[in-house]
């Protein structure tokens, strides 16, 4: 998976010179089941599926670096049922497709604080993430991520090493993305076009797609419809 190359697409090979590093805002999964008269957590299972599917997806094209936020910080405002329904949903995919991310060459790092996840939760995330840290393909879920919480840890944590001055550098390396590059490309599903409190320092010159697809309905060629558009931009970087 990770490092094999897609042929039967309209992307250009050298797309994984061009991006290393794709984030998706996974959006959309609560509406889709009401359009259907589900429970919300039913759109949640759906969501469970896209996302597999389109993240094999985008270490089959050989982009090294994946990042699906999964939940927020603001995510644990939802109702109790929802919020364990997400939790129930991250743990069994631990415990049912762990093995395959791994065999496949991913290595899986969580973003975010694990402090209030429930203690099994916790270690199983932290297990995997040893378990895979020898592989080359990143594969970032955030989960209990928000990107001031990143902030601010991270300048604790240069606090805590005695440092008086910072540098940019300073604060990259000690955010929860520090094994990743700036995310090129971040898609955002569902029609809403704001951050949410996602990446907000590394998205500093990262390009933005939206898709008015629900998050259960995208599929790999809305992700190559984004990665078409993706390299018909030119970045300027604050140059010419
Ligand atoms: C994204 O789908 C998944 C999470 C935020 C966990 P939503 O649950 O936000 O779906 P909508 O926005 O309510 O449709
Ligand atoms: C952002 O989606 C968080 C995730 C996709 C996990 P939300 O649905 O929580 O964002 P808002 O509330 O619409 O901004
Ligand atoms: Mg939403």
């Amino acid at each position: 998976m990770a490092n094999l190359k897609n042929s039967e697409n309209n992307i250009p090979e050298k797309i994984c010179e061009k991006i290393k590093h794709i984030a998706f805002i996974m959006d959309g999964n609560g509406r889709w089941a009401q359009k259907r008269l589900l429970p919300r957590s039913q759109g949640h299972v759906a969501g469970l599926k896209t996302f597999t599917e389109i993240v094999k997806y985008c270490f089959k094209l050989g982009i090294a670096n994946v990042t699906v936020y999964a939940f927020s910080t603001e995510n644990w405002n939802r109702s109790e049922e929802e919020v364990s329904a997400l939790m129930g949903l991250l743990e069994k995919n631990i415990d049912e497709n762990a093995d395959e991310l791994i065999e496949n060459g991913i290595r899986i790092i969580f973003l975010g604080d694990k402090t209030p996840l429930s203690k099994t939760l916790a270690e199983k995330m932290k297990r995997l993430e040893e378990r895979s840290s020898h592989n080359k393909g990143i594969l970032n879920v955030a989960v209990n991520y928000g990107a001031r919480d990143e902030i601010v840890n991270a300048v604790n944590a240069l606090i805590s090493e005695n440092k008086t001055a910072v540098t940019a550098e300073d604060i990259s390396e000690h955010l929860y993305t520090k094994n990743s590059p700036d995310p090129d490309l971040i898609v955002r599903t569902a029609g809403e076009k704001r951050l949410s409190n996602f990446l907000l320092w590394q998205a500093a010159y990262s390009e933005f797609y939206y898709s008015d697809k629900l998050w259960p309905d995208f599929t790999p060629a809305d992700v190559d419809l984004a990665l078409e558009n993706f390299m018909s931009r030119h970045r300027k970087y604050g140059g010419y």
